[in-house]
């Protein structure tokens, strides 16, 4: 018996993984492939491009949902960190393991207030926000204060071009150990070159369809 496998988180996710399908495609539609590939590996038009696609859920898939769960109850993670929040899906899996560990903290970022307003409630639902605190803003600001003095466990899951310096505003507390899983680190060479490059501090390997997953080795 897991938190994530039974009531009340699993019949959310379920709904959640439902809705969030029937609501991704249209919206999409507004962009050209070329034009979505640019603004994802931008720098300065991150917000605008977030702010556009403010009514979308873009969660992880199912198989990264539970692999986050798996990382994070398995290594006994007690200090996890997340870029990006969204409505709240990756986070579930994540403090569903901090419960299943016996408890924890779960420091998630996100600069648009609805969204904000709707993880929060269904981290409530999910009987899990009392292991989250949920940072609105920017998390280039939010992130570098008040960070836990080790860090077991980082999800990058925000702008892609911004996974570098995260990286960099948080990569004193990752404990040797600690894990990185990146989604879609594909859009973000300058993460793949530095996580993977040789003395660069990190283990790193590509995982499953769209996720990079990394070892803090000292
Ligand atoms: C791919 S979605 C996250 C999905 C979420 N992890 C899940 O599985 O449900 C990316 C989110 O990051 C937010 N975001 C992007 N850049 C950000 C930044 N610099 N600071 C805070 N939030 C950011 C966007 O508004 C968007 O909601």
């Amino acid at each position: 018996m897991t938190t994530l496998t039974t009531p009340p988180l699993a019949p959310l996710l379920d709904r959640l993984f439902g809705e969030a399908a029937a609501a991704t495609s249209p919206a999409m539609a507004g962009f050209s492939h070329e034009e979505r590939d640019r603004l994802m590996r931008s720098k300065t038009e991150y917000l605008e491009f977030y702010g556009r696609l403010k009514e979308l859920w873009l969660p992880v898939s199912r198989e990264t949902g539970a692999l986050l769960y798996m990382l994070a109850q398995s290594t006994g993670a007690r200090s996890i960190i997340e870029f990006g929040t969204s409505f709240g899906i990756s986070t579930l899996h994540l403090a569903a393991a901090l419960r299943d560990n016996g408890g924890g903290r779960l420091i998630t970022t996100e600069f648009e207030p609805s969204k904000v307003a709707r993880a929060r409630g269904h981290l409530t639902e999910g009987g899990l926000i009392d292991l989250v605190e949920i940072r609105q803003g920017d998390a280039l600001q939010s992130l570098s204060i008040d960070l836990p003095e080790t860090i077991d466990l980082l999800l990058l899951d925000g702008a892609k071009s911004l996974y570098p310096d995260i990286l960099s505003l948080v990569e004193s507390r990752l404990r040797p150990g600690a894990l990185i899983v990146a989604d879609n680190a594909d859009h973000s060479p300058e993460y793949l070159e530095r996580v993977r490059s040789s003395g660069g501090g990190y283990i790193s390997v590509p995982f499953a369809e769209d996720v990079e997953l990394s070892m803090r080795t000292g």
